[in-house]
């Protein structure tokens, strides 16, 4: 596809669907290159999505305690540690799954050189790297994917949410040399219908055109330099971090649901990562004044809390 490193795509209906799809395709490519590797290494604190793979692929025992057993074949390793993934890997590997950074498990992002040094891992094994772009996609971090902000290119990708402006749609990615799908191996009654594929062209065409994604680097810095004044001003703000527009802020206690509370009472929406961290993830196409509006009912909330 001219504006991605990938060449295939097949569209599915959601997020965790295409990661499925992601993993069938790598075990397919264990089949035939590994001599049937079969298992997918993942991070802790990453979320791959909710049916009951990607909850074993999703390292968060939280999500997994209640679905007690899991399907088999995913190892879950510490994350930002390539040296784990290292120890992980055997001749039944087949792929790595990676978020470009986590977005559900708190906005945590890796060291610089970590996507690289776990792409370097993966080519030399003959493994496949599988992104998980479900979150960090469609200009989320500033670019249009989340890769290109790390300098390496996967051999998979995972597309949702952005992708079709709210109508469900997902998508899954490949590099012809990693696509071992022929025609009719994989399949979706309803996935790549013209209704959402219409919104998701619409979307894509809007997104690049418009260069939306440049806007959520330019405003996102903005906002990030914001949110910094605020944990100038109140010593319990003890983190700013994020990428793009997608931002967390960290509090020393576990105040997030309380200022969640007032924050939508005063109009804004915000989300509660975990107990003493809030999520922003705004529109892609704000500008300086929501984020100027944002920023006075968040100090003002502060102020009160
Ligand atoms: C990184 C990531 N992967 C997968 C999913 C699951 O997507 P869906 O809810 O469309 O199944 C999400 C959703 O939050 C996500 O953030």
């Amino acid at each position: 596809t001219p504006h991605s490193c990938l060449d295939k795509v097949f569209i599915s209906n959601s997020g965790a669907e295409a990661n499925e799809g992601a993993v069938k395709l790598a075990r397919r490519y264990g089949k035939h290159h590994r001599h049937g590797a079969y298992e997918v290494i993942s991070a802790n604190g990453s979320f791959h999505g909710r049916t009951l793979s990607m909850v074993a692929a999703s390292g968060q025992a939280k999500h997994q305690e209640a679905y007690l057993p899991l399907p088999a074949g995913f190892i879950n390793v510490e994350y930002n540690n390539v040296e784990a993934i290292k120890a992980a890997t055997t001749d039944k590997t087949c792929a790595v799954i990676l978020e470009p950074l986590q977005g559900e498990g708190g906005v945590n992002i890796p060291d610089d050189n970590y996507l690289k040094m776990v792409r370097e891992w993966c080519s030399q094994q003959g493994i496949l790297l599988i992104l998980d772009e479900i979150q960090t996609g469609i200009g989320r971090l500033g670019t249009l994917f989340g890769y290109e902000l790390y300098g390496v290119e996967p051999d998979v990708m995972t597309l949702a949410k952005g992708l079709g402006s709210g109508v469900p749609i997902g998508a899954i990615m490949a590099k012809d040399s990693a696509n071992v799908f022929a025609p009719g191996e994989h399949g979706s009654t309803f996935g790549g219908n013209p209704l959402v594929c219409a919104a998701a062209y619409a979307t894509l065409k809007y997104i690049i055109e418009n260069k939306v994604a440049d806007n959520a680097r330019k405003i996102g810095q903005y906002f990030a330099g914001r949110l910094e004044e605020l944990k100038d001003k109140y010593t319990f703000v003890t983190d700013v971090r994020g990428r793009g527009l997608l931002l967390a802020i960290e509090f020393d206690r576990e105040i997030a649901a309380d200022v969640l509370g007032a924050c939508l009472e005063n109009g804004l929406l915000v989300n509660r990562l975990k107990p003493s961290a809030l999520r922003f993830m705004p529109p892609l196409i704000i500008g300086r004044d929501e984020v100027d509006e944002a920023i006075n009912i968040l100090d003002r909330v502060l102020a009160a809390i």
